[in-house]
């Protein structure tokens, strides 16, 4: 019998519409280089570390379900192996932007600046390719009725990854880099 594991997103999870409603209502007075901060300072602890932590949890998750479950018609296969893909994607990502462009951004911007904004946001629709593979080999995000604990700790976190890493992007593209689109 496998333990259910534990999910560590509750936090964040109650805490996403209010940053998210926070972050999409521009303050026509603000201070343009401390909202670029404190988004991304929000950005940070909000998407980047809650997805190196979860991302890791749900392939050993789908490893399990995959060895548990291989005999049955519903078994994820190759779940595993495409959660692996995505994290390397995404932390090859998410290293440019806190190693290159975050740190542009915070400096004001730069005349060259569009060219990795351009490449983020077309990596971006990369991992919404990504999103769509994991929603079909998750069946909609959904698991058999009786599933076990693991599997349907399973669905919940892939679930979580599709919404959080969905608004992510909508965060990044529409806010924080369409400045530097104009
Ligand atoms: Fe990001
Ligand atoms: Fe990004």
């Amino acid at each position: 019998m496998l333990e259910d594991p534990p999910i560590s997103s509750a936090n964040h999870s109650a805490a996403t519409p209010q940053i998210r409603c926070a972050l999409m209502t521009p303050k026509p007075d603000g201070d343009p280089d401390l909202r670029s901060a404190s988004l991304i300072g929000l950005i940070l602890t909000q998407y980047h570390e809650p997805h190196r932590r979860e991302l890791p949890q749900a392939i050993a998750l789908a490893r399990k379900v995959e060895a548990m479950h291989a005999a049955e018609p519903e078994c994820p296969r190759g779940l595993a192996d495409l959660l692996t893909f995505m994290l390397d994607d995404l932390e090859s990502h998410q290293q440019r932007e806190e190693q290159v462009l975050f740190p542009m951004i915070l400096a004001g911007g730069s005349p060259m600046i569009r060219f990795p904004v351009q490449r983020m946001m077309a990596e971006h629709e990369d991992v919404e390719a990504q999103l769509l593979q994991l929603r079909t080999l998750t069946q909609d995000f959904s698991h058999p009725p009786g599933a076990c604990a693991t599997w349907r700790a399973l669905t919940a976190l892939c679930r979580k990854l599709d919404v959080d890493l969905r608004e992510h992007m909508q965060i990044e593209n529409q806010v924080l880099f369409a400045p530097f689109l104009d």
